[in-house]
């Protein structure tokens, strides 16, 4: 199987900064699974601490088969969907060989990006999918990076459609416009630059609304973006809020001893957890859990939610 060689790696662990070979698609595709999946962050960790307790080999191999089975299955989900467009393949190669790292030290990037923050073909195609089904027209979403996601929404989206995209970086916003207009479909892509409470509060004052909105950012920013969507009625009747990360890593669930985490992302447990209890108890919504990747919350309005008897 593909995975073994990156496996085998001597220098791969579970922590994603810490990855390597650093620059290969397999390499951030298990940097995304380590981070979405708590229980393959252990038994990498179980893994690397069986050899050097001379634990008897057959259980090692057991080990590596549970690893081996959980990166088989989401692997499997992703070569059996349709693929997606060359337009958006073309898009995750250029994100993944960007040197991000360089323009952080630059200055030229505020945040520490990096390919890992790609949506990517599964959830792109999901993605695509959804706003397929559900006839969108207006798509809104928080968080473009280079624009993966926009990009397989705006695939999906009438000629008439649109996605309007915000991006804190004007650096990454820039990468993002050049990409994404490689494809017919760029032309339906508005990208705002800055942070995107401000951005959604002036698409509030404007009275926009949207069919399909996806949130995808700054995770302590997700409260206040839900807030404003709903509190200034940008949500159209019908239409749904797609929450990305939702599970955090296992952070929305797990209790920190339970993590298998850097301290530093530990510090953002509650996060998660805080907004998905935000919704549960926000009686305007009903809400649904969906656990592809890393955990999509999937959001409308009670009435849109209920049939008719
Ligand atoms: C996980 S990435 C988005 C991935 C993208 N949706 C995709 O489909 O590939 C998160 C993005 O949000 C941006 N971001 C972080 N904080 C932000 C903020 N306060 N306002 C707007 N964008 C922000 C980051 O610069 C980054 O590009």
């Amino acid at each position: 199987m593909r995975w073994q060689q990156i496996l085998e790696s001597k220098t791969v662990t579970c922590h994603q900064s810490r990855i390597h070979p650093p620059k290969t698609k397999m390499a951030f595709a298990f940097q995304r699974h380590c981070w979405a999946h708590p229980v393959l962050r252990h038994l990498v960790k179980l893994r690397e601490s069986a050899k050097p307790r001379g634990v008897p080999e057959d259980i090692q191999t057991q080990i590596q088969t549970c690893i081996d089975c959980i990166l088989a299955r989401d692997d499997y989900c992703d070569e059996i969907s349709s693929p997606v467009s060359e337009d958006i393949d073309n898009l995750i190669k250029e994100s993944e060989s960007h040197p991000w790292k360089e323009a952080h030290n630059e200055g030229k990037v505020e945040l520490a990006v990096s390919a890992a923050m790609l949506s990517g073909s599964l959830e792109g195609t999901f993605l695509k999918t959804l706003v397929g089904m559900s006839n969108s027209k207006r798509v809104l979403e928080v968080g473009l990076f280079t624009g993966c996601g926009a990009l397989a929404m705006a695939e999906a989206l009438p000629a008439d459609g649109k996605v309007v995209t915000c991006e804190l970086s004007e650096y990454v916003g820039d990468v993002a416009r050049k990409l994404v207009d490689q494809s017919p479909h760029g032309k339906k892509i508005e990208i705002l630059i800055g942070p995107a409470k401000g951005s959604l509060e002036q698409l509030a004052v404007e009275r926009q609304q949207f069919d399909m909105v996806f949130i995808d950012a700054n995770k302590e920013g997700y409260i206040d973006y839900y807030k404003i969507i709903m509190d200034n009625d940008m949500l159209t009747p019908r239409g749904t809020i797609l929450i990305d990360n939702a599970l955090h890593g296992g952070q929305a669930y797990l209790p920190k001893d339970k993590l298998q985490l850097d301290e530093s992302r530990i510090a953002q447990s509650h996060v998660m957890r805080e907004f998905n209890d935000y919704v549960y108890n926000d009686n305007r919504v009903s809400q649904v859990m969906v656990p592809i990747r890393d955990g999509v919350m999937m959001i409308r309005r009670k009435e849109a939610f209920e049939g008719e008897a």
